[in-house]
């Protein structure tokens, strides 16, 4: 289907994370020189970013099988049992948002991740015997919007770390101009531009910004994504001309008139505009945090001079030392 067009299949495809790359470049080949499974990889960043996808392009690279999964999906050992034991030689078991494992099947996992092995107690209750399996070699990928939301123990069983970070313009517009072109769509170097400009730094949502734009050059015109109609299509899915939508104004409105430009804390905050924490912290925060909307301070969050001047509100300097 479309998505799996989307995602590029090598390391020499994958726009951005230079530094992503480079690194599990050398770990790949290191590993296949020595004929052995590659160490665990943890991999961390906000939604979007393209963990699956580098998950992917890594089972790719080593030319061996992929089984995905994601952390809530595993409810029992016998459901992490069942995926670890048709593994072959080398393979790759990814994990999607590993912080939600239930914690003993963390427990399980990591005689797996250390010794290959996994240790199945039977019948808890009576007595405690318990079945060990012998595993391959096999690499675990793990992903996380939550890095913090790990347990040490877990944390410390993967050979690596690489966290993603949020794409450029640049970057963005590369990937832009290569999903028109899996889609054979011509597409105006200036609406390109401005796809890149309003995707928040995440090439999930400029495929799929893509994908909406396309819809209106298709059947308002002849299907050329011009500049014009990019602008129109943005402007009605209500995207801001800097990518901020609907939720990020609800959420910056929030702080500044309710909350008097904060510090406020996640859970009123939250509960001002219905949302969930967690979708707060995990998909609004991190950008706003990073183009510098918000900031969290020990007492919670506050808006910023720049928040102020999105929503059209004068900001009184002095005002955050004064609190
Ligand atoms: N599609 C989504 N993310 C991508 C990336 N980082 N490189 C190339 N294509 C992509």
């Amino acid at each position: 289907d479309d998505e799996l067009l989307l995602r590029p299949q090598k390391l020499n495809q994958y726009i951005g994370q230079a530094n992503i790359k480079e690194m599990l470049s050398i770990y790949i080949q290191a590993a296949l020189k020595r004929n052995e499974s590659l160490d665990h990889i943890l991999l961390y960043g906000a939604p979007g970013l393209g963990k699956t996808t580098l998950a992917q392009i890594i089972a790719n690279e080593l030319g061996v099988n992929i089984k995905i999964t994601s952390g809530p999906a595993i409810e029992k050992t016998g459901d992490l049992a069942a995926l670890l034991t048709t593994l072959k030689h080398g393979d790759v078991l990814f994990i999607d948002e590993i912080h939600r494992l239930p914690r003993f099947v963390e427990e399980v996992l990591y005689s797996a991740m250390e010794d290959y092995v996994l240790d199945i107690v039977l019948d808890k209750d009576r007595d405690s015997r318990s079945i060990r399996i012998e595993l391959p070699p096999f690499t675990l990928i793990g992903a996380t919007t939550r890095f913090g939301d790990l347990s040490h123990p877990l944390r410390d069983r993967f050979g690596a770390t690489l966290r993603l970070s949020y794409y450029t313009q640049e970057e963005l517009a590369q990937i832009v101009s290569r999903t028109a072109n899996v889609y054979q769509n011509d597409i105006e170097e200036e609406a390109v531009k401005e796809l890149a400009k309003r995707s928040r730094g995440t090439p999930r949502i400029a495929n799929r910004l893509f994908r909406r734009v396309r819809d209106f050059a298709e059947i308002m015109s002849d299907g050329v994504i011009t500049h014009d109609i990019t602008n129109l299509a943005l402007t009605k899915l209500g995207i801001d001309s800097r990518g901020l939508d609907h939720s990020d104004y609800l959420y910056l409105k929030g702080i500044v008139e309710r909350f008097n430009g904060g510090p406020v804390g996640l859970e009123s905050i939250a509960s001002t505009i219905g949302e969930e924490p967690g979708t707060i912290e995990d998909v609004f925060e991190p950008y706003l945090l990073q183009e510098g909307y918000i900031k969290r301070t020990p007492r919670g969050r506050v808006a910023t001079e720049l928040a102020y001047s999105v929503l059209g509100k004068k900001y009184y300097k002095g005002l955050l030392d004064w609190k």
